[in-house]
């Protein structure tokens, strides 16, 4: 695996001059805050060797190099599902490589139901914490020393100074952040009702299919972690809603300008 990661990370760094400390993860539908990135390099998971291939609708797999928020950042558009049936190394492999690329801090976003009763479609979440119901765990087997401990510290894997700084530059821009517990599961199925009720009544604030892992892996790295959630259906009480991927792509839609008018005003910041 260190050699797999080794000589990933040296194709891309051979590919580009740009050297970012920023890494970003666009989660589905989110993919606009990519037409943002100016002076951008791309490089197609296609081209890079060991890189999984993404297959989801709405998911266009490429490594961005650019500036965002007038700072240099990676950005992954399109990353990897459990679903879609890669094993937790391959949906982490892209973590362990931006690290090796010298990335330090890593937004991630992604899509999410809701399961918090005073959550409207269209919110955005930042995500305070997380509870894991993958049915794997990404650091499962054996730990390299290397690349971090073997029992991490999970106390704080999304960094608190930059939850306050988008909480800042919220109240600053006059726009309503949410903030909650993502819960992280497998799918590919949406939630049923009774099922968004237990995800509610065990902490949860937001149900989704991704996230979880990669935060694992990077935290486990020593990565500064900042993640954030469009809400983009809500289940489990009111009415019963059906939920569908297209409206979970329409609802994330309408939400990106938001979500990257913060993300690139935190980097412009931190
Ligand atoms: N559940 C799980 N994943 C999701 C959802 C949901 O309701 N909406 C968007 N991704």
């Amino acid at each position: 695996m260190l050699e797999k990661i080794a000589q990933t990370a040296e194709y891309i760094l051979s590919h580009t001059d740009r050297r970012p400390k920023t890494a970003i993860i666009l989660g589905t539908g989110l993919g606009q805050l990519a037409t943002q990135i100016t002076e951008a390099e791309e490089i197609p998971y296609s081209e890079i060797p060991n890189m999984p291939v993404s297959t989801v609708e709405g998911h266009s797999g490429k490594l961005i190099f650019g500036k965002l928020g007038g700072k240099e950042i990676m950005a992954m558009q399109g990353r990897f599902h459990f679903y879609e049936g890669y094993s937790m190394k391959e949906v982490t492999f892209p973590i362990r490589v931006m690290k090796a690329c010298g990335i330090e801090t890593l937004f991630v976003s992604n899509a999410a139901g809701g399961t918090n009763s005073s959550f409207r479609v269209g919110d955005l979440m930042i995500i305070e914490d997380h509870i894991n119901l993958f049915p794997e765990h990404p650091l499962r087997g054996k730990n390299y020393d290397e690349l971090g401990p073997r029992f991490p510290d999970m106390s704080e894997p999304y960094d608190f100074e930059l939850i306050k700084l988008a909480e800042t530059i919220a109240v600053e821009k006059g726009v309503h952040l949410q903030k909650g517990v993502y819960i992280g599961t497998q799918g590919p199925t949406f939630e049923t009702r009774a099922e968004y009720r237990y995800f509610r009544s065990i902490g949860g604030d937001a149900v989704g299919m991704s996230t979880v892992p990669e935060v694992i892996v990077a935290h486990h790295a020593g990565m500064r972690v900042f993640g954030i959630s469009v809400i983009t259906d809500l289940g489990g009480f009111g009415t019963p809603e059906k939920a569908s991927h297209e409206e979970v792509q329409k609802a994330a839609n309408a939400a990106q300008p938001i979500m990257t008018m913060i993300m690139s005003e935190m980097i412009r910041r931190s």
